[in-house]
Formats: structure tokens, sequence, C-alpha cells
């Protein structure tokens, strides 16, 4: 008997699978090695291998100019039916203008890793002008300098995007020993059937997990339960693509969550680890959208928000460059993100801080200010890299120690 999957449908309604079947590939192999190439960066890559597993969904492919433009200046594509999906971050191919000359009277190309390896057919592509001003204004709403995919990406980017439908020979692995947590929106969905999900609540973070993620994350769980689902499961998500330098870096993390399973912060029986593979922009509330949009298409119907989601410090001056509530107002008026739910995409916020009182995180009571500590990403890297202890309470001392380890590894270079 076939079971009906209960989870949320997917944006466009079906997911989008890029990867050739195995009884095409090597055909299609042939076929590519006989087209111009296109040399990809590591971050094309990644933004290949979330197209080609349908984290983007209904999107097929690197954006021609009309998608690229839909998603500049509406967050979202217009579907053939007249409905909406939400896209808020364009996903782009650039060219310089040598490879757009070589290429130009084809229709079809090859797309090549940085290592020489030919991954996928890029077909019926359209060559457009990669205006990067334009693109970085209207993605941060800012130039200012020291944006870091702006400045990392975009900027030594070539003149040209090249949009096309995809296909990709085979499914992409990085080989770093993480690939096991990198699940795709399917694998998602059939592990949240296997478990029998009736709610899937997904956290995205690129930071590691302190106590005050976990009230987050288990407060949803308890409310999830007192609104009747009896198996409401976890997806905790971190972003595994480009990050900023001073970020933790990704294996780091993966080893500091491991660590909050096992001492029991988060109950290793109702989550779910796995690698979210998209790069970060650093976009805020253009951001977050995306990041709760590729959720949807791996069946989390709940989704977590926090304060200043995707967010950082103004580049150049002494502030957030978003206001922290705009990640949570936005994300709950976002165009495609309320109606392909059946059941209600759920948004809440709450400032998780250190309370000195009770000597553990909590939510911010406005009206006892002054018991409360904030204890930020920066102070957290500045703690661990200067050996100080942060306030017990704070972080398990497992996942502490991964942290601590790391930073005396950054000192020792
Ligand atoms: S993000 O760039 O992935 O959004 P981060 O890993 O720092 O950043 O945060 C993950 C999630 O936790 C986001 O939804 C963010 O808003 C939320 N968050 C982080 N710190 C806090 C906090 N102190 N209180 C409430 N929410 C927070």
């Amino acid at each position: 008997s076939v079971i009906r999957s209960s989870l949320i449908e997917p944006d466009g309604g079906v997911l989008v699978d890029l990867v050739v079947p195995e009884s095409e590939r090597e055909a299609k192999s042939v076929e590519a090695e006989s087209l111009p190439k296109v040399w990809l960066t590591k971050i094309d890559v990644e933004w290949l291998h979330v197209i080609s597993e349908g984290w983007a969904s209904p999107l097929k492919g690197f954006m021609r100019e009309d998608e690229y433009l839909q998603s500049l200046h509406f967050n979202s594509l217009r579907l053939k039916d007249g409905s909406f999906v939400n896209m808020s971050l364009p996903i782009v191919l650039a060219i310089d203008d040598e490879t757009k000359e070589r290429i130009a009277s084809s229709s079809d190309v090859g797309l090549v890793w940085p290592d020489g390896e030919l991954i996928a057919i890029l077909r019926s592509i359209q060559i457009y002008k990669h205006n990067k001003e334009e693109r970085i204004a209207r993605t941060w709403g800012t130039t200012a300098s020291g944006l870091p995919y702006a400045e990392e990406v975009i900027t030594p980017a070539g003149n040209w995007l090249i949009g096309g439908d995809l296909e990709v020979l085979k499914p992409i692995k990085y080989n770093d020993g993480l690939d096991h947590y990198r699940l795709s929106p399917k694998q998602l969905r059939q592990e949240f059937d296997r478990r029998k999900a009736d709610a899937v609540f997904a956290f995205q973070l690129r930071n590691p997990v302190h106590n005050g993620h976990a009230l987050l994350m288990n407060d949803t769980r308890r409310r999830l339960l007192e609104m009747g689902f009896k198996n409401p499961i976890l997806l905790l998500h971190p972003l595994g693509g480009f990050t900023k330098a001073d970020d933790v870096p990704l294996d780091v993390r993966m080893e500091q969550h491991s660590k909050v399973l096992e001492d029991g912060v988060l109950d290793p029986e109702t989550t779910i680890v796995a690698i979210f593979p998209s790069p970060m922009h650093y976009a805020g509330p253009t951001e977050v959208q995306w990041h709760a949009k590729a959720r949807i298409n791996a069946g989390a119907n709940f989704y977590i928000v926090g304060r200043d989601p995707a967010g950082m410090g103004h580049p150049t001056e002494k502030r957030d460059l978003y206001d922290p509530d705009h990640g949570k107002k936005v994300l709950s008026m976002a165009p495609g993100l309320e109606k392909l739910n059946i059941l209600p995409f759920r948004l809440w916020y709450q400032v998780a801080a250190y309370d000195t009182v009770a000597k553990k995180m909590a939510f911010f009571d406005p009206s006892r200010a002054k018991e409360f500590l904030f204890i930020s990403g920066t102070k957290m890297r500045t703690y661990a890299r200067t050996g100080e202890n942060p306030p017990d309470g704070f972080m398990c001392p497992g996942g502490w120690k991964v942290l601590v380890k790391y930073y005396e590894s950054l000192q020792a270079e």
C-alpha cells in the first residue's frame, strides 16, 4: 500500500531533482565532453548543488534574465498558472568576457568543477549583463564596502550572467567527511515520513548552538505539543556553503552540534541534524526568506526565526546592518511563503539572553532588563579566544570545549 505523505508540498507542487538517472549518465557525459566548457568556482558549485536537489524548487537551473529580474525586484517568481513562489535571492552564474565570446554561438554548455571534472550540462542558455552594483544594492540595500559575499564573490565575478536548464551528471559530493550530513530535500522528506512526523520545525543557523538557541527550539517543540501535534520533529539545519572568514568553520560547528545532542541539550530522538548546502549572503530580511523557502521544499512546515536572522554588524558603522526585528516581520508577510502551506507556517519571535539571577539562558524579560546579559556571537568568540569561560549555563560543556579547541588552533597558527 502507498503511504501518503502528510508533509507540506514543495513550492510549485513538485520537488525538482536535476540529477540525471544512472542509466543516462554515460550518454550525457559523452555529450557534455563535446560542448564548450564553463569553469565554475567553489561557490558556483554550491549553488549548482542547491538547484540540483530542489532546494530552490521550482527553479530548474541558473536564472535567465526574466527570473533574475523577478527575483531582484519582486523577491518572487511568477509561475505559468499565475501563482507566485518566494525567491528572494538571485541564483545566477557569472562568466567573463572571454568565456562569453567562446560559448556565445552554442545553445548548450558543459559545466566544469574547479578540479577539472565535468559535472553538468546547462541547456538553452541565455547570456545577459551582470550589473553588479544594481545586484548588490538591491540584495543588501547598500553598496557599503565590506559586505562579505559582495566583496568576495560578486565583485570579482564576470560581467555577464548565463542562465539555462540544468542537468547534473551525478550527485554532488565534497569528500570532506561531512557528506553523510548533506541530506537532499527528498532524503529529508523520506526521513520525516519514516519517523512519522506530524509537524517539522526547522532551525537555520550558521553559529554554534548555545543554550539560548536550544531554548528557542525546545520551547517550539513544547508549543507544538500543546497545539496537539503528537510527533513534531526538529530539523537542526546548519548552513554549509560560503560563510565569512570569522564565522566558525563547518566541520567545527558539526562537531559542536554533535556534542549538543550528546549532552542532551537537544533530544536526539526527535531531532535530525543535516547540512543546508547554500552559501550565506548576510542579507538579513531578504535572505531569511530564502532560508525559509528552501526548508518548505525540504518538508518543514514550521520555521523558527529569532533576532536579526541572516544579519551581521554594519561593515563600516558601529550598528547592526538591519533592524533586528525586520527579519521576522518581513518573513511573516513575504509573498509566496503563505499559500502553499496547508498547516500554518508559524513564526515565533523571542530574544534569548543570559539571566544572571537564574544562571541560565532564558527569554528576555524587559521588566528585569538589568539582570540579563546579551552574549553576541562576537562576544562568544572573544571568550573562546581569550580562554575565558562564558557564564555557567550559556552552552553545554562538551560543545564549549569544541570551540575552545578551535580557537586555540587558530592562535597556534
Ligand atoms: S543566521 O545567520 O543563521 O540567522 P545564527 O546562527 O546566529 O544566524 O542564528 C540562528 C537563528 O537563531 C536565527 O533565527 C536567529 O534569529 C536566532 N538567534 C540567534 N541568537 C539569538 C538570540 N540571542 N535570541 C533569539 N534568537 C536568536
